[in-house]
């Protein structure tokens, strides 16, 4: 077994104890239930690999059939997680103009992975927050962040 693949297992014993609950960002929300501390691995976003011809198409399924949410994350340019059916509970996670958390993406034996971790100390009740990222599209989303720094969409 390589290093990447032993310390990826041990990231996955380490997995913080979280819920998902009502969110005032919205709808649902992804919240800690034990203290987390800076730098710490929070959850990894788990969903089915797809590339980004079939994400287009699926996107758009998604909204005829009246999905309000979207769970599609972006790898890089042709990889796209969807957590919609096959996700767990990191899909609950909003995004925030000044989050608590961030995303990063690692290789484990070749694999690319999504890896959420705290940017900083987390108390036991806040809502588990990454920055989405969006590039500049004309079809901006508003913003409910609640951020004093909020970017508006
Ligand atoms: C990965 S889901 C997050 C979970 C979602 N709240 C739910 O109830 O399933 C992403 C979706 O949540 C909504 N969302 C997340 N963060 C938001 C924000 N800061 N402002 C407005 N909508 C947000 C958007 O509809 C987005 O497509
Ligand atoms: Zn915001």
């Amino acid at each position: 077994m390589s290093t990447d693949s032993i310390k990826y297992k041990e990231l996955q014993k380490d997995q913080k104890k979280l819920k998902f609950n009502k969110s005032r960002i919205h709808d649902w929300g992804l919240f800690a239930m034990e203290p987390i501390l800076r730098h710490e691995f929070v959850i990894e976003y788990l969903g089915e690999s797809i590339r980004q011809q079939v994400a287009n198409h699926r996107e758009r399924e998604y909204e005829q059939s009246g999905i309000g949410s979207s769970y599609l994350f972006r790898v890089d340019d042709d990889l796209v997680v969807d957590a919609t059916v096959k996700g767990n509970l990191a899909r609950f996670i909003n995004h925030c103009c000044t989050p608590n958390c961030c995303a990063k993406i690692i290789r484990v034996n070749k694999t690319k992975r999504i890896i959420i971790y705290a940017r900083r100390d987390i108390q036991p009740g806040e809502e588990i927050t990454y920055d989405y990222k969006f590039p500049l599209e004309k079809n901006k989303i508003p913003c409910s962040c609640g951020s004093d720094r909020c970017r508006g969409s």
